[in-house]
């Protein structure tokens, strides 16, 4: 028998808990643009779940906002629960962020992990629209997020930031943060450190196109390197700079609400 589909709501509040700001704004999930502008509130520090949980209610109130939501967690997220923290709190880890969240907020909140959300956001609205085959979206900023997907389905939580790579995680030797804290050129870490750990990436998985996301494929920032990348895979920027996660969280939730 056909499962009966419950009407979601078109515009759906997307939050974004990122490591020096949480930002929300509410959605138009058909057209994947944020119809409000995006209220943005410091993450607390510590930025442990609860004061988190305090902050997201406090952005759904800046929108007046009641409905249910969807947010983004830097960590790996499994039915609501988060199981990593390798740039946030360890407070996160086994906190089942989901009924937190519900309880702070009264609504329900669908939670997904930072690049699976911007990597929706992109594959529905952006970069990889219309893409077929293996998309493999990674978000070069404090950490690597990744997100896999085979012919627009989701593999969800890939976390390929962590894979090892020459002794060392993989986000410890090509993150942006590292480019900034290693005081590398934009040359030299394109070339030593992006070109080898995109590399990996192609032999393991074989991707038709990278799409590269976070602050660095802002225009200014994508001239100064895309072009010296030279994957066998077609590479692009990410199309919706930091509006994907908050885009990607909404559709998260629109897709919860279904059922
Ligand atoms: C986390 C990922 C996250 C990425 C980008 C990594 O350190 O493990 O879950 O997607 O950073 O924020």
């Amino acid at each position: 028998m056909a499962k009966s589909k419950k009407k979601a709501p078109r515009t759906i509040l997307g939050v974004d808990i990122g490591g020096s700001g949480i930002k929300g704004a509410p959605v138009d999930t058909k057209k994947g643009v944020l119809v409000e502008d995006r209220h943005r509130i410091p993450t607390p520090q510590p930025a442990t779940p609860k004061a988190v949980a305090e902050t997201m209610r406090l952005v759904m109130e800046a929108h007046g906002w009641k409905g249910a939501l969807g947010c983004t967690v830097p960590g790996r997220v499994v039915r609501g629960v988060v199981e990593t923290a390798a740039n946030i709190d360890d407070a996160w880890i086994g906190t089942d962020a989901g009924k937190l969240f519900k309880k702070t907020c009264g609504v329900p909140v669908a939670v997904l992990n930072d690049a699976d959300a911007a990597g929706i956001a992109e594959m529905r609205f952006g970069a990889g629209k219309r893409a077929k085959g293996t998309v493999l979206l990674l978000t070069l900023g404090t950490g690597i997020g990744s997100a896999l997907f085979t012919d627009g389905h989701l593999v969800p939580n890939t976390e390929f930031g962590h894979i090892k790579f020459d002794k060392r995680i993989a986000e410890h030797v090509a993150a942006d943060s590292i480019r900034s804290k290693e005081h590398l050129s934009w040359e030299r870490w394109a070339k030593k450190r992006v070109r080898p750990v995109l590399a990996m990436y192609e032999f393991l998985l074989s991707p038709d196109l990278i799409i590269i996301g976070g602050g660095v494929s802002k225009p200014e920032r994508w001239e100064r390197f895309g072009h010296l990348l030279d994957t066998k895979a077609k590479v692009v920027p990410a199309a919706l700079g930091n509006e994907a996660g908050i885009v990607g969280a909404a559709l998260a939730a629109r897709e919860m609400l279904k059922g």
